[in-house]
């Protein structure tokens, strides 16, 4: 997200040494090659070196949208995208479909049955090959002006619990019907909210950890509910991975903030304002409740019944997403990043190789500790287009019981500190993650991060090049053909930026259609790279985002490092999260928080002041939504 608290956050801010502290001259010029020079010095091999990947890269076959600028969604001629699934559609729970109520009414309890609000992450489960499948995805947050008639006027116990069950994650089930389009199947038997009351297990280290206890979890080892869950990413065993991304933002900590506290951003009032009505969220009467999200949360889809996992293994972070890679040798290798401004990014390796379905178990069943058991880094990356990935490994280095790491538990939930202590790199914003399969490449945008350089800030490095980077990059490393490497060689994809801007950090090396802060990144089945954007309300449209417009999704062409814009969004809406079904023609995109406001929150009198898709009825509150991508004549979307 790039909303307000989100953007807030620096907690990382100290501009001591630093592994980096300037762009080397070499660098430079290397930065300067562009895409096309780069991918064909540092990454040549475009040829397969896995069987189930393909073999040729697919390549943009669209023409090209101009910028977008008004209430509407636009995609290249020959296309059509309808919006389904939106923001209090019931999902489909048998006997329990509460209809959506345009004026915000629903009940808490109608909401916890329906599509949550604020559409992210989002992957197609297929059931019937490429015409009926599960469509998992995030809600990240809500906006409170939106969520409830009268919005924030007042504030009651019904309104903290409709907060609470518009956040979370959808599962829902969808058909293709005869003339082409798709639609909800209701009732489903997979339909299914969880929401940031449903009960979920610890997994890994942190589980039962003396940091994770509570008085309503002695043991430690049951969370009621995730949040902030922007992105996803799906395993090769069939499951949803969804990353808990600003919990800081629903926390009250009080003024007496401690060490741990104000390296995780925690603040004495939240931004969401449950606190008020419910305990758990006041961080002073339960200062562990904190420590117990930043997780990222494993949902098996096909069992509805199935509790859902927070995989402490993978270490605790403002995490965007998590995105698997799979070794030569069969073990899964999750890549993660913590989007905040100065923070890092991780990878982690399961110890064991991931296990074929059979006896009895499906491919979730029988991989369902394969998450809980491995190494966990984090990602330094030096001046001389080398990294090194730094175990977080208790007893390693400084990770001691002497520096405040009694044992793994507290390495992973102190992840931020650790990796301090190791000189990991402080990135700009780390988003999502992509993996590149064909090359094997890793992709990572870095949203913005407008700080860096400024007094008291970090300034620019090698893999941060930017001073007052507004717009935001995208940089991808090799670890020689696997994942499981300990050092990688990196560069950049592009820096985003429009070149008619003055102000040098902000023009950019794009080639082709213009675009800033870069956030949902993802490869399709066919090897085409898909960029996401989520410029802010008050950023989009003016001052050095005036040539940019609306937020969009563009494809790079790998081979040219051409950028051709392929859709753009309705006002103040962010686009993010990407799926395909596996036959590669329908595409769905979700389309987050349309209208959204400077403040992040809508006026209940005007709750359509700035956008009124995708009903655009007389009076109509914005809905975030599913969008579906077809071709016209029924082809490959992007080709
Ligand atoms: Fe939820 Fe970092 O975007
Ligand atoms: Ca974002
Ligand atoms: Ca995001």
């Amino acid at each position: 997200m790039a909303k307000s608290f989100s953007t807030m956050e620096n907690s990382n801010p100290s501009p001591a040494p630093h592994i980096l502290s300037v762009m080397d001259p070499a660098r430079r010029t290397v930065l300067k090659l562009g895409m096309g020079g780069l991918s064909a010095a540092l990454f040549g091999c475009v040829t397969s070196p896995d069987a189930s990947a393909p073999v040729q890269r697919m390549r943009p076959g669209f023409k090209a949208v101009p910028i977008g600028t008004g209430d509407r969604f636009f995609v290249p001629e020959g296309y059509i995208a309808t919006a389904i699934a939106a923001w209090g559609e019931p999902v489909g729970v048998l006997g329990s479909m509460p209809a959506w109520k345009p004026d915000a009414t629903n009940s808490a309890a109608d909401q916890a049955l329906q599509m949550g609000m604020h559409h992210d992450g989002i992957h197609f489960y297929p059931l019937e090959g490429s015409t009926r499948g599960l469509l998992v995805m995030n809600h990240e947050y809500v906006d409170d002006g939106l969520l409830h008639a009268d919005g924030l006027k007042t504030w009651t116990v019904e309104k903290v619990r409709k907060s609470q069950a518009a956040h979370g994650i959808a599962v829902i089930e969808v058909e293709r019907t005869a003339d082409g389009s798709w639609r909800m199947v209701r009732p489903s038997r997979f339909a299914r909210r969880i929401t940031a009351t449903t009960p979920l297990s610890i997994g890994g280290p942190g589980a039962g950890h003396p940091m994770m206890r509570t008085a309503a979890d002695p043991a430690g080892r049951t969370v009621l509910g995730t949040f902030n869950n922007c992105a996803s990413g799906m395993t090769p065993w069939g499951t949803y991975l969804s990353g808990e991304e600003n919990f800081r933002g629903y926390f009250a900590a009080g003024t007496q903030l401690d060490a741990h506290q104000r390296r995780w951003g925690l603040t004495p009032k939240a931004f969401f304002r449950w606190a008020e009505f419910d305990d758990r969220f006041d961080a002073v009467k339960n200062p562990n409740e904190p420590n117990r999200f930043g997780w990222v949360v494993e949902v098996d889809p096909m069992d509805p019944n199935s509790t859902p996992v927070k995989r402490t293994a993978l270490g605790r972070a403002a995490h965007e997403g998590a995105w698997v890679a799979v070794t030569r040798d069969g073990r899964a290798v999750v890549y993660s990043g913590e989007d905040a401004r100065n923070e890092y990014i991780y990878k982690f390796a399961s110890r064991d190789r991931i296990k074929p379905a059979g006896g009895g178990l499906t491919a979730a069943q029988a991989n369902r500790e394969l998450l809980d058991h491995g190494t966990l880094y984090v990602a330094r990356f030096d001046a001389d287009g080398t990294g090194r990935w730094l175990p977080l490994v208790h007893g390693q280095g400084p990770l001691t019981a002497a520096n405040g790491f009694a044992d793994q538990g507290e390495v992973v939930i102190k992840a931020r500190q650790a990796s301090d202590a190791l000189g990991a790199t402080r990135m700009d914003r780390p988003e999502w993650m992509a993996i590149d399969p064909i090359a094997r490449t890793i992709y990572c945008t870095l949203t913005n991060n407008a700080d860096r350089g400024r007094p008291g800030q970090p300034g620019a490095d090698a893999a941060n090049p930017r001073n007052g980077n507004t717009h935001g990059h995208i940089i991808r490393w090799d670890e020689g053909g696997d994942f499981d490497a300990t050092q990688f060689r990196w560069n950049h994809l592009v820096l985003a930026g429009d070149p008619a801007q003055a102000r040098a950090e902000a023009k950019g090396n794009i080639l082709g259609d213009l675009f800033g802060c870069p956030d949902g990144i993802a490869f399709d089945a066919r090897g085409m790279l898909w960029i996401q954007t989520d410029a802010h309300a008050t950023q989009m449209n003016k001052g050095e985002f005036a040539n940019i417009g609306n937020n969009q999704m563009l494809a790079c062409d790998l081979p040219t490092g051409e950028m051709r814009r392929f859709l753009t969004g309705p006002t103040n809406c962010e686009i993010t999260g990407m799926t395909m079904t596996p036959d590669g023609r329908t595409m769905f995109v979700n389309v987050q928080h349309p209208g959204e406001t400077p403040s992040d929150r809508s006026d209940p009198a005007d709750p359509g002041k700035f956008s009124k898709w995708p009903d655009y009825a007389p009076g109509s509150r914005p809905r975030s939504a599913t969008v579906v991508i077809r071709r016209r004549d029924g082809g490959v979307v992007g080709t």
